[in-house]
């Protein structure tokens, strides 16, 4: 870890987390105990949910769920619903935490909201993007391209497909699953003979299959070369929470000038409840899809969400102030070192595999003796059914020597009949 400064995180004890948390509520609109007729909102239904346990008192996720905050709309940006603006206090410092602390963005130059996950903060992504292009240089959908590497999340399809725009997939190394300068400037040259003028380029900061990480520059280079105009986004769904700890220099953070927005995604790394995506984009960039019709929204809304529980935002903020920055470190030191022994192992047995050193996953070729181990260690195959052609495993919190030393053990009697070495 890099980073010596953090301007917001901060690891907090547990009663504090829990006082700070009990405060925010009680600054949010008390459903019961005042004359509010107008809001179509309510706590959640006594009669089902116990709100009166005694267990809620020292519970400050559970009360956030049980008191049903609604985040609808974007608080960075100024004006907010509010009834719901103690909590929504909550998540604008996550926001920064984000922003700011791990992606090395300025103070209070991003905008950003929870999501429903990083399919949802990918697609928002896009969605600024191909208006920015609408709006600002009166393109048309078929002179815009969605542009990622073909390790991309499935995520980007649906956006291409949802916003009525191509994409383009540049193909990575099959060894080293990295991008390839000249591919990409062919690719690039293509799609401007083909009529493409503006480009929304995703990189990837750890993809799902590989935890490989894009070099932007590679992408900045072709473009420039090629002489198109383009936004970046970055994917950072998966490696988010990781990868700025565990590299030297992370060249897909904000200091990076041509990165406009990041994913990041609690519900993977984070064990934070689902529900937990996370996007951050430059401010100025929101605007783009602010949905004037949402006139009934204090603030408008320009999220794809529309209405979202306050609680998750919560969970995420309360995960973070538990560990700080040096305890973040620390636990995902933990998951290094285990994947560092994992891979320590499958090399002594001559096995291939990807990893790329900042992440905790180790892809293995799905050659027929790992296939047979599929099943019952869950490893998980870039696709389903008889054309898998990897394998993976995830170093989660769970995931502990024990039951790696127990994959190894399975595994040892099928490499040295020599059936499973490459
Ligand atoms: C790199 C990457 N991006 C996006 C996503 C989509 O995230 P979600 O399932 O939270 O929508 C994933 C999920 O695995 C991912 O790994």
């Amino acid at each position: 870890m890099t980073k010596s400064k953090f301007y917001y995180w901060r690891k907090l004890k547990s009663s504090e987390i829990r006082e700070r948390v009990m405060k925010a509520l009680d600054e949010n609109v008390d459903f019961e105990n005042n004359e509010l007729i107008g809001v179509p909102a309510s706590h959640l239904d006594p009669k089902v949910f116990n709100s009166g346990s005694p267990l809620l008192k020292d519970a400050p996720f559970l009360n956030s769920l049980v008191r049903n905050p609604n985040h609808i709309g974007c608080h960075t940006l100024g004006t907010s619903e509010p009834f719901f603006k103690g909590t929504q206090e909550i998540e604008k410092e996550l926001i920064e935490i984000c922003a700011v602390d791990i992606l090395e963005a300025e103070r209070e130059s991003c905008d950003g909201y929870v999501a429903a996950g990083g399919t949802e903060a990918n697609i928002q992504a896009i969605w600024i993007y191909r208006n920015f292009f609408k709006r600002e240089r009166d393109a048309s959908n078929d002179q815009i391209a969605v542009v990622c590497s073909s390790d991309a999340h499935y995520s980007m399809y649906k956006a291409a497909d949802l916003l009525n725009l191509d994409i383009e997939l540049i193909p990575v190394d099959e060894s080293n699953r990295s991008l390839q300068r000249e591919e990409i400037c062919q690719k690039l040259g293509d799609l401007k003979k083909n009529g493409k003028k503006y480009l929304i380029v995703v990189a990837n900061m750890m993809t799902t299959m590989f935890g490989s990480v894009d070099d932007p520059e590679l992408y900045i280079d072709c473009i420039k070369e090629v002489g198109l105009e383009f936004r970046m986004h970055v994917d950072g769904a998966y490696g988010g929470f990781l990868h700025p700890f565990m590299c030297d220099e992370n060249k897909l953070s904000f200091k990076n000038p041509y990165i406009d927005s990041i994913t990041l995604d609690a519900h993977k790394l984070v064990q934070a409840p689902y529900g937990t995506g996370i996007f951050i984009a430059r401010k100025g960039l929101m605007k783009y899809v602010y949905t004037e019709q949402a006139q009934y929204v204090k603030g408008l809304d320009a999220t794809l969400s529309g209405s979202r529980s306050g609680a998750n935002a919560i969970a995420v903020w309360m995960v973070l102030s538990t560990y700080g920055p040096h305890g973040w470190f620390e636990k995902n030191q933990m998951l290094m070192m285990r994947t560092n022994w994992l891979c320590e192992k499958l090399d002594d047995m001559g096995l291939y595999y990807y990893r790329n050193p900042t992440a905790n996953i180790v892809t293995l070729k799905a050659i027929p003796e790992i296939r047979k181990l599929a099943d019952r260690f869950g490893l998980v195959p870039d696709s389903h059914g008889d054309s898998a052609r990897w394998l993976k495993i995830v170093v989660m919190e769970h995931v502990t020597l024990d039951k790696l030393a127990n994959f190894l053990t399975a595994l040892r009697p099928l490499v040295k009949s020599g059936e499973a070495v490459v």
